[in-house]
């Protein structure tokens, strides 16, 4: 299997904006070819593409909760990169939904929402990318974006929790059964990281305390997990698969 280190075909789920973006920054960055995929917001979206480095990226939208979405965003993808060598499955939702507070129909939605977004979506994806993969026959990249979340708890976001345990459970499973084709398959587990969405925790009465978490008295910035998911995306990688990186400034030992 011979995957380059650089002038990949690269699609990232939910480049719009946040961790998304610097992903695709960095890959850009690094020479390859990106697939901008966004779910509502287009015109982010398309401000991340006009401020990406090198030419000959894409746009694709496409509603991820939907499993015919899933297949519209990876065949228009494909099209236009010709291709897909890695994917980056970013797109999640996080919404607030502690139990104690939730009424049970709000708390079936939410669960729902989370399940077909942040797992099922990521299943489904990981599925059309990989099939690509293997008929195009030169090996590949997964990468999940985990989280803290999954080993920590989340008492106020537990579907969240859940379902990210449920994303890095998946990337191990891949990664045994996508190895013989040379698709390497990893996840990066994140604390907080400074992002549109999250400013207004850190802005919040919450802000100081989040920054406490870590040794370090702050959040991580976006493109410090984007190095790291290049870097799992790149041939050096290979023996990565199957691995759960830690990214959360010490904020969170495992044993
Ligand atoms: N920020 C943190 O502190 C933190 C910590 C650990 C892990 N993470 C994880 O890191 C990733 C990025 O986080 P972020 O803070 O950058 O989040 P974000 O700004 O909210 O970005 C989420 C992206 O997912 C897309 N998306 C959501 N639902 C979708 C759907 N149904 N169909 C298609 N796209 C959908 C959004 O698209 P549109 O905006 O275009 O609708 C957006 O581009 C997520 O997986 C998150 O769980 C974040």
């Amino acid at each position: 299997m011979n995957l380059p280190a650089s002038g990949r075909r690269v699609l990232v789920s939910g480049a719009s904006r946040g961790l998304g973006r610097a992903v695709a920054r960095a890959f850009a960055a690094n020479g390859d070819r990106v697939a901008v995929h966004f779910g509502s917001r287009a015109d982010e979206a398309r401000a991340t593409l006009d401020s990406l480095d090198g030419t000959g990226h894409t746009l694709v939208g496409g509603d991820l909760a939907d499993p015919a979405g899933a297949v519209a965003v990876v065949g228009a993808a494909a099209e236009a990169l010709g291709g897909i060598d890695v994917l980056v499955n970013n797109a999640a939702v996080n919404l607030r939904h502690p139990l104690a507070e939730t009424p049970y129909e709000e708390w079936v939605e939410v669960w729902q929402r989370h399940v077909s977004v942040n797992l099922l979506a990521t299943a489904n994806l990981s599925h059309l990318a990989a099939r690509r993969m293997i008929d195009q026959g030169s090996g590949g990249r997964i990468v999940n974006i985990g989280s803290r979340g999954a080993f920590r708890g989340e008492p106020d976001h537990p579907a969240y929790g859940a379902t990210k345990a449920a994303v890095h459970a998946l990337g191990q499973s891949l990664a045994v059964s996508l190895a013989p084709y040379g698709i390497a398959v990893a996840s990066v587990a994140p604390g907080f990281f400074a992002t549109e969405r999250v400013a207004p925790r850190l802005e919040g009465p919450e802000g100081a305390a989040i920054l406490g978490q870590s040794p370090f008295g702050r959040v991580a910035e976006p493109a410090e997990i984007a190095a790291a998911v290049l870097w799992l995306a790149s041939p050096a990688a290979e023996w990565s698969s199957g691995a759960i990186l830690d990214l959360n400034g010490a904020s969170h030992l495992r044993s």
